[in-house]
């Protein structure tokens, strides 16, 4: 069994909401955590924590369809974006009953957490609360943000969309709840923070954020068939991996600014250096699950050196020091500087000649990039709205930099 809590003299263990986390890494509700033998494994190989599977009552029927998977991958067949339509766990609840008291006998130190769902009746959230809780799990995670099949039912996002039902649902199981609960949002609203205070209002002790974003990832156009295809038909779907990341910090970081609650960041993360991203906009502790399913539960390693290295380098002594470090750094645009001015400036050793920083500046930008005769693009300073198109186009890292041409920040040229 393997807790790690101290390496290289900093603290990885996280205090949410009571509970004592080995570490902030935490295996989301999803394929990771299909059954008690996968959790067990995780934990072994030293995942600090792990939400089940969702589970709901027996009268809750649930068959998954085949395939229920698709990606959009990028050119070099990098993972950027996977779409499930995959229900919530279709193991019998007596299984996992049994299930969840093994894992916390044999792992007493990690934190185990039943994620739960059920028909938006207060009866079946109360039933399905005792059952569970009998079984000595550290806390609940109540999925409000499925946002494929459950809703049709009114359960999953439709609960997460309505800030009314998830505080009444909330309060309901807060009524029986004797250990943490925590809420696991949607991004699929308007204003997510106004759900947060809602069901902080109700009584939740933490919030998860975020669930899969909503999505039709693809249709053969061949075939004229939406994928992923179930005998020539698909419904929309849940999109998680890398490009949800932007969705689930915009939304990490609104909780945070509306709320007091300790969040729990999700989506799209699968290094050391996402992690921090969603510590530094609030989250104590983090989840992952597309980039387990697409690499497996060894990863841990990866995460728990990398972000005691990144501590240990910047003197931190505990992950909660982190937490929120950036966010006094966000602000309203109309707050944002018009005196810092930045211009393009090319790294004439490092520019390979092709021109399509100087095509997409004319095209899409100002026409301040210039090919010269040695076919090495110049910058026209006079010219640059400093928008940084060219920096973003530019297919050699570094090549192109922002250069500040003002004085007003700090010593004169900085590059960004
Ligand atoms: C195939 C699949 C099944 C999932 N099942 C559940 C589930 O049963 N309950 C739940 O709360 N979230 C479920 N999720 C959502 C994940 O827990 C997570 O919130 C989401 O995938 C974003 O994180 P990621 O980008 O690290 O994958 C599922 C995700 C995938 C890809």
């Amino acid at each position: 069994m393997l807790v790690q809590m101290q390496i290289r003299g900093v603290d990885l263990s996280v205090d949410f909401c009571g509970l004592k986390f080995p570490n902030p890494f935490v295996l989301s509700s999803a394929p990771p955590t299909t059954d008690g033998a996968m959790i067990k494994r995780a934990f072994s190989m030293g995942w600090g924590g792990a939400i089940t599977k969702t589970l709901g009552l027996p009268n809750l029927e649930i068959v998954n369809t085949t395939p229920r998977l698709a990606t959009i991958r990028g050119f070099k067949g990098d993972l950027i974006g996977l779409e499930n339509i995959e229900l919530i766990t279709d193991r019998p609840l007596d299984v996992w009953l049994e299930e969840i008291k093994e894992i916390k006998k044999e792992y007493p130190e990690n934190i185990l957490i039943a994620s739960l769902m059920t028909a938006a009746v207060k009866e079946d959230w109360q039933e399905l609360v005792r059952l569970v809780q009998a079984t000595g799990v550290d806390a609940f995670e109540l999925n409000f943000s499925c946002p494929h099949g459950m809703p049709e039912k009114g359960i999953g996002a439709a609960i997460g969309q309505d800030p009314e039902i998830a505080s009444t649902i909330t309060r309901w199981v807060k009524e029986v709840a004797e250990i943490p609960v925590i809420v696991k949002l949607t991004p699929n609203v308007t204003n997510i923070g106004v759900v947060a205070k809602a069901v902080e209002a109700a009584g939740a002790d933490a919030i998860s954020a975020i669930n899969t974003v909503s999505v039709l990832i693809g249709i053969d156009v061949e075939k004229m068939e939406p994928i992923p295809t179930v005998d020539g038909k698909s419904s929309f779907g849940g999109y998680s991996g890398p490009a949800v990341r932007p969705i689930g910090l915009r939304c990490v970081a609104e909780i945070a600014q509306a709320t007091k609650l300790p969040i729990s960041g999700i989506g799209g993360i699968s290094t050391w250096e996402n992690a921090v991203e969603y510590m530094l906009v609030g989250a104590s502790t983090v989840q992952l699950c597309t980039a387990v399913m697409f690499e497996g539960y060894r990863i841990i390693y990866d995460l728990i050196d990398g972000l005691a290295d990144y501590m240990e380098r910047h003197g931190f002594k505990k992950v909660q020091e982190i937490v929120g470090l950036a966010l006094p750094k966000l602000s309203a645009h109309e707050k944002l500087s018009r005196e810092y001015k930045v211009v393009a400036n090319v790294n004439p050793d490092l520019c390979i000649k092709d021109d399509l920083c100087a095509r997409v500046c004319q095209d899409a930008g100002y026409s301040a990039i210039q090919i010269g005769p040695d076919r090495i693009a110049k910058v026209d300073e006079e010219k640059c709205h400093g928008c940084s198109l060219c920096q973003q186009v530019c297919p050699v890292w570094g090549c192109i930099q922002m250069k500040l041409v003002n004085q007003k920040r700090g010593a004169g040229v900085e590059n960004t």
